[in-house]
């Protein structure tokens, strides 16, 4: 499913793959955490989400991959989405790498040829392609992660959502993971969304939103949201 951009001339703009409106999530009445969200993603693009702990990051993300459900607004998404966790630890779920990605296919209904020939395609696609055999204890953070993205690619989403995928990370695996993604958006023409809060990452992206509070209250090019977020830092220190 891929949406249309109509504007009033009535030609078509660069079609979104992910878009919420006016979306709104409450756990009780009385502390809603999301008011009035809009995010739009073009198709094939990488943006990230920001935003200090506890604006609300977590529960967008989980909004727009259907893990929860929105007390107001709308949601369109291209399928099928892949979701990355924070903690792969929490994500992967055989003994060993191959067995963890063809786990993720289970559902399809595919050919075993069809299976093995994904996990290894995926896998490859992730600079993992030797690691099939390898066990998931004796991975690293970065590597977990990129099994973790292999699982979506191998189920072929159009749409990649990341949940702070580097948090657990060291500097120099963390760029290379967000490196390997927007290498692979481009190449695969998926559209990803990328939470974080690491300043350094946002060269890496198309466009950002910035969360605070639970409100989108500024969207559009990372260069000048860094800069927005680089002087606030200083004002707080
Ligand atoms: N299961 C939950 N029940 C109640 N409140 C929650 C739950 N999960 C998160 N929250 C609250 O929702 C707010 C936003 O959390 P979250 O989306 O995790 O923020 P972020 O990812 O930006 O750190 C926080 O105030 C958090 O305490
Ligand atoms: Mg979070």
């Amino acid at each position: 499913m891929t949406l249309d951009a109509p504007n009033p001339t009535g030609e078509t703009l660069q079609k979104a793959a992910i878009r919420a409106t006016d979306l709104c999530f409450a756990w009780s009445e009385d502390k809603e955490i999301l008011h009035s969200c809009a995010v739009e993603v073009p198709e094939g693009e990488f943006w990230m989400l920001l935003g200090a702990n506890g604006s609300g990051k977590s529960t967008l993300l989980r909004l727009l991959a259907g893990l929860l459900q929105p007390t107001g607004g709308e949601i369109q998404i291209s399928s099928p989405v892949g979701f990355v966790f924070q903690n792969p630890d929490h994500q992967l779920v055989m003994p060993t790498v191959g067995a963890d990605v063809a786990f993720g296919l289970v559902n399809e209904g595919l050919e075993i040829d069809e299976i093995r020939q994904r996990v290894e395609e995926s896998l490859s696609a992730v600079s993992l392609g030797a690691f099939q055999r390898r066990p998931i204890y004796a991975l690293s953070g970065g590597q977990k992660q990129r099994v973790a993205i292999a699982g979506a690619i191998a189920r072929h989403c159009d749409v990649l959502l990341l949940d702070e995928p580097t948090a657990l990370l060291d500097p120099d695996s963390q760029l290379e993971l967000v490196a390997q993604v927007q290498a692979l958006v481009k190449k695969r023409g998926i559209t990803a969304l990328w939470v974080t809060h690491r300043l350094e990452e946002l060269e890496y992206c198309d466009g950002a939103f910035l969360l605070e509070a639970g409100k989108v209250v500024d969207r559009g090019d990372p260069e000048r949201l860094k800069q927005r977020l680089m002087q606030t830092e200083e004002v707080e220190d």
